[in-house]
């Protein structure tokens, strides 16, 4: 059957043509390995838009900001990450002193993210703020009934607070914070009037929310955009937001950042990403195509707009402690949690 035998190698052909450009594509192809501990979906709708644009793939592996610490750490230079994102400042500050990152130049970053939210050496950049405040049931708690943290101390709240457990980064850096305010005595204190008012801990800011909302404590703290987006399915959501310590330090700050591993093996494209993640106009925006726009951040360039409905919570007093030292006080923190028992 010459005919037949003819269509199969037509078929063959065809197959090996297929698979000569795909092997070349992939050759072409431009790509950009993401460790990042975000877990607001598994790809975000910014890398896509960043993909559509440049071209440059995006290859996310996700974790703990911890986790990827140790496991960027353990690697060493046969690490495949190019950039290292994560979701806390203290992460960042240690990464960067274990030598994990490499210091950028780059004239477009400096112009784009501020001074403060970025690393005085360049090795790592803030790219959206997220900030850590008191959160209440309103058929609970009066507003004026709230000031600060520290107050959350006082025996009043025993039995009424839901809050983070020690494990977890955000409660690690609110402390970091409140140590160097405070110093280390005093912020134990404090601490110890937290665990003596037994508080629910609940190891989900959202879920923290929802049980305030259901009645099940009164007031908690988490980060602002948790309650952003339960407002986004909800505008009737019934959790309030509280900024905290606004007569004194203001409320606690942290960035979500990144870096660029310290033996990159695509370094251009993860320059070309960070510089795309800063820009007012693209990584910045305020809807779901942006960073902070797309998990209800705050923007770090200037120029960028805010989301409407954090705007909407009112501008406040934020604790301008340099980011840098909340890595210099993470372990302090840590054993400080651990001797309160908390
Ligand atoms: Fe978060």
């Amino acid at each position: 059957m010459p005919n037949l035998r003819r269509l199969v190698t037509l078929a063959l052909l065809a197959a090996l043509i297929f698979a000569g450009v795909n092997a070349a594509a992939a050759q072409g192809r431009q790509f950009v390995n993401v460790y990042s501990s975000r877990h607001y979906g598994a790809m975000e709708q910014m890398f896509v838009e960043f993909t559509n644009e440049t071209g440059i793939e995006v290859r996310l592996s996700q974790g703990s900001p911890q986790a990827l610490l140790t496991r960027l750490e353990q690697e060493g230079p046969q690490t495949p990450a190019d950039v290292f994102f994560s979701v806390d400042t203290g992460t960042l500050v240690l990464a960067a002193e274990k030598g994990l990152f490499q210091p950028i130049d780059s004239e477009v970053l400096r112009a784009n993210v501020p001074e403060a939210l970025r690393d005085p050496e360049n090795r790592w950049f803030g790219l959206s703020q997220r900030l850590r405040t008191i959160v209440y049931n309103p058929q609970k708690v009066d507003p004026s009934e709230l000031s600060t943290y520290e107050a959350l101390a006082d025996p009043k709240w025993s039995g009424r607070l839901c809050l983070r457990p020690a494990t977890h980064i955000y409660t690690i850096s609110l402390v970091a914070s409140m140590i160097a305010a405070l110093g280390e005595e005093k912020a134990e204190e404090v601490v110890r009037g937290w665990v003596a008012n037994k508080p629910q801990l609940i190891d989900s800011d959202t879920r923290i929310l929802e049980t305030i909302a259901a009645g099940g404590c009164d007031v908690g703290i988490t980060n602002h955009y948790y309650v952003g987006r339960l407002y986004a399915q909800n505008p009737d959501f019934n959790v309030k937001i509280f900024w905290a310590n606004q007569a004194d330090r203001g409320v606690h700050r942290n960035v979500a950042g990144a870096g660029v591993t310290a033996n990159a093996a695509n370094r251009e494209n993860a320059i070309k990403l960070l510089e795309w993640l800063s820009d007012a106009e693209k990584g910045q925006a305020a809807d779901e195509s942006g960073l902070p726009g797309g998990n209800y951040e705050f923007p770090v360039n200037a120029k960028a707009p805010i989301n409407a409905i954090i705007a909407s919570f009112g501008t406040p007093k934020i604790d301008d402690l340099p980011l840098t030292e909340l890595g210099k006080y993470q372990q302090a923190a840590i054993d400080l949690l651990g001797r309160a028992g908390y």
